[in-house]
């Protein structure tokens, strides 16, 4: 077979790589606790699953579904958007629902990009918008997040040069995998600086509604001229649980909403119309079990972030998010921290190498495991460190 050379420098997703590890370990019987991916062990609320299974047994809703989606869809996406941010968004042209986020960050590199234009890309960063870039012919320029500039691009450090050739800019608040949230102050100047320069952005805000202790994240389009300039992309997989569901959606600019939708449309058949039933239901419906749900989560982070404190592996309690971003003990690299850990005590973090190069000597935990497993994969973890000081004490 003669596979394109776009898809023979493709390596897997990073997640499908962890997985096979995983799924190893337990064809030899061993017991694995995943920190790994992000992905809610909370089941998707009651009330959007029976809307589901109502709307399944219609055949109506058996048959293709419209590729741009429900016009009842769009508008509750609209109209969440405004209860939640007070941002107003025209449903027929600016709306545009997507089969999970994930399709449409890809596909909008196809809309925006030419082969030889620049896509600015957060490093460490979620990998879909160097990957889409890629494919699309375009060359991403790594924009450098650290801690010292609290996980936020120096737009002022981005060579002239780079900038005559950008088309789009990618920003991700709250942040995967590093936890880093923006404010609105942030995204004023972002908007500004997309201005000055003719750039694109496009803003991914999936965490949005998982937060702690009271903050409420901010959207993009909240900013001034926000929609002049950028999209957001958003999704109920997080926010609702609903992951496994696949729905998501970009909103704001016109002009880049019709040009996805048009793509999506010779691509794609939509999002099959049960979920996205279920999906109004979600955003129309009682918004409850978004403080319960980071109820939890809050509690597992202030557990994971202790732990590791105390084991020395400096972590930040993250304002939002999914994730805890946390520094790898001394005579490690990031990738070799984790593998020690699985291969030891049988615990999944994700090395923050698979982010970027920026990455490198961190690792990413994920909130999303059930109390009691946390509970063991930490003491698993405080058992590694345990034996790492004994082994050193006795050498
Ligand atoms: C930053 C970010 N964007 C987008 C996604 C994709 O979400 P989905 O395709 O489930 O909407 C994820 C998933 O983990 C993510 O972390």
């Amino acid at each position: 077979m003669r596979l394109s050379h776009k898809v023979e420098k493709l390596p897997p997703y990073l997640f499908v790589e962890i997985s096979r590890k995983i799924a190893e370990k337990k064809a030899k019987g061993e017991d694995v606790v995943s920190f790994g991916i992000g992905d809610p062990d909370i089941p998707t609320p009651a009330h959007i699953i029976e809307r589901l299974c109502k709307e399944a047994r219609i055949p109506a809703n058996q048959r293709y579904p419209e590729s741009e989606g429900l016009p009842a869809l769009r508008q509750a996406i609209a109209a969440w958007y405004e209860k939640r941010f007070g941002v107003k968004l025209d449903p027929d042209k600016e709306v545009a629902p997507l089969i999970g986020s994930k399709e449409g960050i890809a596909h909008i590199a196809f809309c925006l990009l030419d082969p030889g234009d620049t896509a600015l890309v957060p490093d460490p960063g979620y990998p879909v918008y160097a990957f889409g870039t890629n494919l699309a012919g375009g060359r991403p320029y790594f924009l450098n997040l650290t801690e010292k500039n609290g996980y936020l691009p120096e737009f002022n450090r981005i060579p002239e040069n780079i900038l005559e050739k950008t088309k789009v800019m990618w920003l991700n608040y709250p942040n995967n995998p590093t936890g880093a949230v923006a404010d609105l102050d942030f995204f004023n100047k972002a908007v500004e600086f997309a201005k000055k320069y003719n750039i694109c952005i496009c803003h991914d805000g999936p965490y949005s509604e998982v937060a702690f202790d009271g903050y409420k994240p901010v959207s993009f389009l909240q900013a001034e001229g926000a929609k002049d300039v950028g999209i957001e992309f958003h999704s109920l997989s997080k926010s609702f649980n609903m992951t496994g569901w696949r729905i998501g959606m970009a909103v704001g600019n016109a002009e880049a909403i019709d040009a996805l939708k048009r793509m999506k449309s010779n691509l794609d058949s939509g999002i099959p119309q049960a979920i996205q039933y279920a999906a109004i239901e979600a955003l129309n419906g009682p918004q409850d079990a978004i403080k319960e749900h980071n109820d939890i989560y809050q509690r597992r982070r202030d557990l994971v972030v202790e732990t590791l404190n105390k084991m020395g592996l400096q972590a930040q309690l993250p304002k939002a998010s999914l994730y805890v971003w946390a520094k790898v003990p001394e005579g490690f690299t990031s990738a070799e921290f984790a593998a020690d850990l699985l291969d030891k005590v049988g615990v999944v973090v994700t090395p923050g190498s698979g982010y970027g190069r920026n990455g490198e000597g961190y690792v990413r935990l994920s909130l999303t495991i059930q109390d009691a497993i946390l509970i063991k994969g930490l003491s698993r973890m405080a058992d590694w460190h345990d034996s790492k000081n004994i082994m050193r004490y006795k050498r």
